[in-house]
């Protein structure tokens, strides 16, 4: 008798190649059954040590490149990856490559609203969009966006920033209901301030001040969250924000 063949079950994380990224790709290889498909923009080296520390675990992983703000790349990216993985699924997508552009709203330039907004919002559309039908089809799913206590709260200086992860905390509320039914979940995680190349330059001994827990919070404190929501443990949780963040009022 013909032997059955089962798919090849893969978890996509964008901007995996650095941060909070980096840090959920070997969470994920740690907790999971999944291969990983760790996407990058511009840093190749970043992402070869991330699938070097995946397969150090033992899992298996490949890097793909892509610029999240840019549909065609995306979906020709994904097309090629189809193509060559005839028998594969991307059954949880992580939306994480996100950037921030901060100043103060009255000098903000086009650029700098536009860029932000490109990456969070429209990255998680293009990249989004371009995997939703496979995975209705599969009948199960994960969907875990990063967004921002910005996007809760909102921050001076990040207008951008705050409406970017704002909207993308709306986007999750919607497509949550849309899918719920087969056994797609969809869920945003809002960090505060972790350590990482986004905060590299703010300061940490003066803005700790306001965070309960007199901290920045590590990346694979993130990493915990993301891995539960994208587990099979987590299936009745939908639509829902859970913040990360030390303490702060959101
Ligand atoms: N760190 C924090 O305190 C904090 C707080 C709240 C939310 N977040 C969110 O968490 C996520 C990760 O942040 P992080 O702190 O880890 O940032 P990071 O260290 O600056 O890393 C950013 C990652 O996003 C990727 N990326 C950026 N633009 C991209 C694009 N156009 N296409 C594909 N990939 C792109 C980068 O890829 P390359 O390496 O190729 O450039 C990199 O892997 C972001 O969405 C951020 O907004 C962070």
């Amino acid at each position: 008798m013909e032997e059955k063949k089962t798919k090849q079950k893969y978890a996509l994380v964008t901007g995996g190649s650095r941060g909070i990224g980096r840090a959920v790709c070997i969470q994920l290889a740690k907790d999971l059954d999944y291969n990983l498909l760790i996407n990058y923009n511009g840093n190749k080296e970043a992402a070869r040590q991330t699938l070097k520390e995946v397969e150090a675990l033992g899992a298996k992983g490949e890097i793909i490149q892509f610029d999240v703000t840019n549909s065609d790349a995306v979906n020709k990216a994904f097309d090629v990856w189809h193509e060559t993985n005839k028998d594969a699924i991307i059954e949880v997508i992580i939306n994480n490559a996100g950037i921030t552009k901060d100043g103060l709203f009255m000098w903000m330039k086009p650029e700098d609203w536009h860029s932000v907004i490109n990456t969070s919002l429209n990255g998680f559309y293009n990249v989004t969009n371009a995997l939703i039908q496979k995975l209705l089809v599969n009948k199960y799913g994960r969907i875990i966006n990063m967004v921002s206590v910005s996007g809760l709260k909102g921050t001076p200086g990040q207008v951008n920033y705050s409406a970017a992860k704002g909207a993308v905390i709306g986007a999750t509320k919607a497509l949550a209901q849309e899918v719920a039914k087969r056994n797609i979940t969809v869920n945003a995680v809002a960090p505060g301030f972790i350590k990482s190349d986004m905060t590299a330059e703010l300061d940490e001994k003066e803005l700790k001040k306001m965070i309960p827990a007199n901290r920045f919070g590590e990346a694979e404190e993130v990493a915990h969250v993301v891995s539960f929501l994208a587990s099979p443990k987590a299936s009745y949780i939908t639509g829902e924000v859970i913040n990360i963040n030390g303490g702060i009022y959101s």
